[in-house]
């Protein structure tokens, strides 16, 4: 049934700044069954995607770690791009925001909106860090709300309250990177008016999106629609706004303009034009592609007010929908570091199968905005039962009598009336999976597979060839036939969501590709291929070993002081670094002397040093502080001291004025001072002889 639609199919694009965790997968997941569904069909469709490689985030992280935005942005994608790959997430095109053509159409696209008449300038007032010399994103200050006097919260928003306001607006603002007081400065800005074609976008909103996506911005269509700041002052990695220099457009406008720039990407690969798979201006053919935007549910103004207005007022073609999907809790709750519960795509493969992430996302979603559920106990208990004991027991038990004792070689159907019938009811239920699918009601079509498992399996149960197998070969041959060609047609089936497990299956019956139509044939007649492993049963012991991966204690990442981010940074980079010897921290913002007066150091006689239970890097200290009594201080050094004894004795130098710190193991008391890298160079300061315990330290 080739149905020969284009289709060009988006998920969001990932930050360049961050790894890819279970929670971005629920998207990528569940675009890569659609599209590998629509290309089962017959369709021509095209999955692009890429790293969103430009804002302030890359550049302050960079910067933190003494390297290049280029290099940051290089090194994720590398990461991002094996995450996908090993959870078999297969893009046409995975691309990059920083490309040329990205920079081009944003420019051309850019000229287009100005063209219209829908860009202005204005001056607006903004938080300025005077340390950091830039001024600072929402995300980047904090301060007290100025609606209900929260304190700790973001310039955009409160988290206990839930009101919006300009960071301007925040009590007591403090600058996320330095720590500093960022003063108010004016600057120009350029914005995006939406309110010049807000009758378009009332009308298309309800025609692209769900009732409740639609509805819930509707609701801002009462009032004249505010314009959107699409410029960002320097310094900033981005692409500089042509006319405007010092400006640099906002990470949200060349970032939707990705996609085209990806698929333009792929294009050129394969011999394609770009007109043909995302038009701008003229009129609209037969030949139109389908276009549609996977997303989350916290990206919808972007996707579904300024993307469709940048590119109506720019004359390209707007997507055909916008799938918006909700967010992704564990046992019930929101992902939590603490709790081992914010996994990453890395700590899950390092522990369990992606065949079994992929089937239960798929087993729990609906095609909607509802959040998602990964309750780890059940997700044991799905896969195990159902893909492992309804749907693989089929081909392992009946390949395996098969080969043992038939010699392998499958029987021919024909007049076996009730083994017909049964692959008949198979193939019949196909037409309402494919809609499911279709509607991305994956849920349902695990129902559907499942149910139909069951009819295979009540088949197999009820013949009982492991009695017929001693009495009558042939009779069981013919059940063995029939059984693993249900099985087949539930493989098929399954494809979209288990690639590698319907490749393998595949094997099974000697054949090199499944479309969704290869569910029509029957496998008869010839030698079963060899049995490969197609899935095994998961156990709860390896959750609970990748919740532990990913419990992040409070002890350990409390110590950070010692663990510098350069030396994190050689680990990720491997080997080459390692010689080089370790990258030197650019130099941290200048202090005033009188901040530099405020810190106590003193001189400190080590009375006992031993390690800390549970902790690979914690050494425990008691002080003899002189005048100061003793102190109880944790430090991150027991990589350097595998025999800690070695320091009692010694006299250190800490800080003795830092706030006490409470940490999982006891509260910490002071901070001892170390030159390089734990674990790997360097030692505890150690003062000349004959200082007494307590003397300062200037
Ligand atoms: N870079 C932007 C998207 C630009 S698209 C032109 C972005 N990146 S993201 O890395 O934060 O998120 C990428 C996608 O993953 C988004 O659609 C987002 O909604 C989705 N998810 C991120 N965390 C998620 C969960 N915890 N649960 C479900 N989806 C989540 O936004
Ligand atoms: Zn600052």
């Amino acid at each position: 049934m080739a149905e020969n639609r284009k289709i060009v199919v988006t998920s969001a694009l990932p930050y360049a700044n961050g790894d890819i965790h279970l929670g971005h997968l629920v998207e990528y997941l569940q675009t890569d069954f659609w599209v590998r569904f629509q290309k089962m069909r017959g369709n021509r469709c095209v999955y692009v995607c890429a790293d969103d490689t430009h804002g302030t985030p890359v550049m302050i992280r960079a910067r933190n770690e003494g390297i290049t935005p280029e290099e940051l942005i290089a090194r994720s994608h590398a990461m991002h791009m094996r995450d996908f790959t090993d959870f078999e997430v297969a893009f046409d095109s995975y691309y990059t925001t920083n490309s040329p053509e990205n920079r081009e159409l944003s420019e051309r696209i850019f000229a287009a909106m100005e063209k219209s008449g829908a860009v202005t300038t204005r001056t607006a007032p903004q938080l300025w860090c005077e340390k950091c010399g830039m001024f600072l994103p929402d995300r980047f200050v904090k301060g007290v709300c100025p609606k209900c006097g929260a304190e700790g919260q973001y310039g955009d928003s409160c988290d206990k309250c839930g009101s919006t306001y300009a960071a301007e607006e925040l009590g007591s603002p403090k600058c996320t990177v330095c720590g500093g007081t960022p003063a108010v400065k004016d600057s120009e800005h350029i914005y995006f008016e939406l309110e010049p074609f807000k009758e378009y976008l009332r009308k298309w909103l309800p025609e692209h999106t769900t009732s409740d996506v639609s509805n819930k911005l509707l609701e801002w269509f009462n009032e004249p629609l505010r314009g959107w700041c699409i410029s960002r002052d320097a310094p900033y990695f981005g692409f500089e706004i042509p006319g405007h220099p010092g400006k640099f457009f906002y990470v949200w406008v060349d970032a939707p303009i990705g996609y085209i720039a990806s698929l333009a990407n792929w294009c050129r690969k394969n011999g394609e034009r770009i007109e043909d798979w995302w038009p701008c201006g003229g009129a609209q053919s037969a030949e139109t592609p389908e276009i549609y935007h996977f997303i989350g549910k916290d990206i919808i103004r972007f996707h579904c007010l300024f993307w469709p207005g940048m590119l109506h007022v720019a004359g390209f073609q707007t997507p055909s929908k916008v799938f918006v999907h909700g967010f992704l809790t564990v046992n019930g709750e929101k992902m939590s570091k603490s709790k081992g519960t914010f996994i990453n795509a890395r700590t899950y493969l390092d522990h369990l199968p992606a065949t079994a992430l992929r089937y239960y996302y798929a087993a729990k979603l609906g095609g909607n905005t509802d959040d998602m559920d990964l309750n780890l106990s059940d997700f044991v208990q799905r896969v195990n039962s159902d893909l492992v004991g309804k749907v693989t027991n089929i081909a392992s038990r009946a390949a395996q009598m098969l080969q043992k004792k038939l010699d392998g070689t499958l029987a021919v159907l024909a007049g076996h009336d009730e083994e017909l019938a049964l692959l008949g009811k198979l193939r019949d239920g196909g037409a309402s999976i494919a809609r499911h699918y279709e509607d991305r009601r994956f849920n349902q079509a695990v129902v559907e597979i499942c149910r139909l498992a069951d009819a295979a399996n009540e088949y197999f149960d009820r013949k009982e060839p492991w009695k017929t197998v001693k009495t009558d070969a042939e009779a069981t041959r013919v059940t063995l036939t029939a059984a693993l060609n249900a099985f087949r047609i539930l493989a098929i089936y399954l494809k979209p969501i288990l690639p590698a497990y319907a490749d393998r299956a595949m094997k099974l019956f000697g054949e090199t590709a499944w479309t969704w139509d290869s569910r029509d044939t029957t496998v008869e007649g010839i030698a079963l291929g060899t049995y490969e492993y197609l899935a095994s049963r998961i156990d709860a012991k390896q959750v609970e070993a990748m919740v532990a991966a990913a419990t992040e204690k409070p002890a350990e990442s409390g110590e950070v002081a010692h663990e510098s981010r350069a030396s994190k940074n050689k680990a990720k980079k491997g080997g080459a670094a390692e010689c080089e010897g370790a990258p030197v921290p650019p130099l941290k913002p200048e202090v005033a002397f009188a901040d530099f007066e405020k810190l106590d150091l003193r001189v400190g006689k080590v009375l006992s040093c031993e390690t800390v239970p549970k902790s690979s890097k914690l050494l425990k200290f008691e002080l003899d502080a002189g005048s100061l009594g003793k102190r109880t201080i944790f430090s991150g050094i027991r990589g350097t001291y595998a025999e800690p004894s070695e320091l009692v004795g010694k006299e250190v130098l800490f800080v003795a004025n830092l706030a006490p710190r409470k940490m999982s193991v006891g509260v910490s008391e002071g901070m001892i001072l170390y030159a390089g890298e734990p674990g790997k160079n360097g030692g505890v300061l150690e003062p000349l002889d004959g200082v007494p315990a307590g003397t300062p330290a200037t």
